[in-house]
């Protein structure tokens, strides 16, 4: 996109600062499962990836982890996994009740669910719901995504909406055949879809994945889409998201600099963090369950900002 980068990352600095401060948000996630029914292209969870080791949590684990994330004094719970039908309906509710009993905020990020599952898990507690919308191009959705249809992508973010859940679209930015046309369609659709949240990260090829020999999105074009996101959508919560750290070092700390204002500690226990392989080298997965709090304090800290 050839824009003046400089002034586009400090306005969109300014508007974060004005409208959301200096604090930056927490989400404690937890990565319960890495069985995926579907097969996304670019993701390593994908059913046809027959290298990966699977495993899955089992509610105590799953609830005995939200009370160590709430007793940290993390405020949001997400609760994340491939699209994974070995839980029931009624498996779900019930983790969610009992997270929410820790006094947090639950957010899940599971899937495509029809609309009754998702009504259901709201009576139950949810408050919030990530279901990136991935890519507004139709065409390029589709090609990425052998078993679903963009149709019921969009489908399922309103529902969300429209059930009061607080809903997180977003997209990756480096997709193989995306071009800066259908990034400003990324950003047209989240116009209009108005999300409470915004996830945005580069593409980072998998090596057992089908686009294992493509190129990855790049820092810069990364840092210019969530840049553009907080102008059009100047009240979202914006996370600086783990792939932008995988791929920079300070890739994390730059986020939050231009217009990023959450972090999502990855807070999976051993032995899975390092199963959970969307893309490779991804950080923070050879730590110590804990040590992401302390670190990214540090980090946050080191730019002037604080952590809430
Ligand atoms: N299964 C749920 C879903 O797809 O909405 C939630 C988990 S999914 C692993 C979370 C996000 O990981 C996806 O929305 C996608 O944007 C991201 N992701 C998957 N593979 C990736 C890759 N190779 N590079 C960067 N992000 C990736
Ligand atoms: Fe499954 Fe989500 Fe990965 Fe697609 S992105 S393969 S739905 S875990
Ligand atoms: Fe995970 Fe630094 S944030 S170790």
């Amino acid at each position: 996109m050839n824009l003046d980068k400089n002034k586009l990352f400090s306005l969109a600095d300014s508007i974060r600062a004005r409208e959301k401060g200096d604090k930056v948000y927490l989400r404690g996630i937890i990565e319960f499962s890495n069985y995926c029914r579907r097969n996304c292209l670019y993701c390593g969870l994908r059913r046809d990836n027959t290298k990966l080791s699977r495993y899955r949590m089992s509610p105590g684990e799953i609830i005995k982890r939200a009370k160590e994330i709430a007793a940290l004094g993390i405020k949001t719970v997400v609760l994340q996994s491939g699209e994974d039908p070995y839980y029931r309906l009624k498996d779900l509710t019930g983790i969610v009740s009992r997270v929410k009993e820790l006094g947090v905020y639950v957010t899940l990020s599971i899937g495509e669910l029809s609309a009754g599952a998702y009504r259901e898990l709201k009576k139950a507690g949810a408050d919030r719901y990530l279901l990136r919308h991935e890519t507004a191009n139709r065409k390029l959705y589709e090609v990425l995504h052998p078993d679903g249809s963009f149709f019921n992508r969009v489908r399922c973010l309103y529902v969300l909406k429209d059930l009061g859940y607080e809903v997180g679209a977003g997209n990756m930015v480096g997709l193989p055949g995306q071009t800066d046309d259908m990034l400003w369609e990324d950003l047209l659709f989240m116009e209009k879809l108005q999300p409470e949240m915004v996830g945005i990260g580069p593409f980072i090829p998998h090596p057992d994945t089908p686009l294992a020999k493509e190129k990855g999105g790049t820092l810069e074009q990364t840092l210019t889409m969530i840049a553009l996101t907080r102008i059009i959508l100047p009240k979202a919560n914006i996370p600086a998201t783990t792939a932008l750290g995988t791929i920079h070092p300070e890739g994390r700390e730059l986020g939050l600099k231009v217009g990023a204002n959450v972090v999502m500690p990855n807070m999976t226990p051993q032995p899975y963090r390092p199963l959970y392989q969307l893309y490779p080298g991804k950080i923070c997965v050879n730590e110590d369950p804990d040590a992401c709090l302390p670190c990214l304090k540090r980090r946050i800290e080191g730019i002037g900002r604080t952590i809430i």
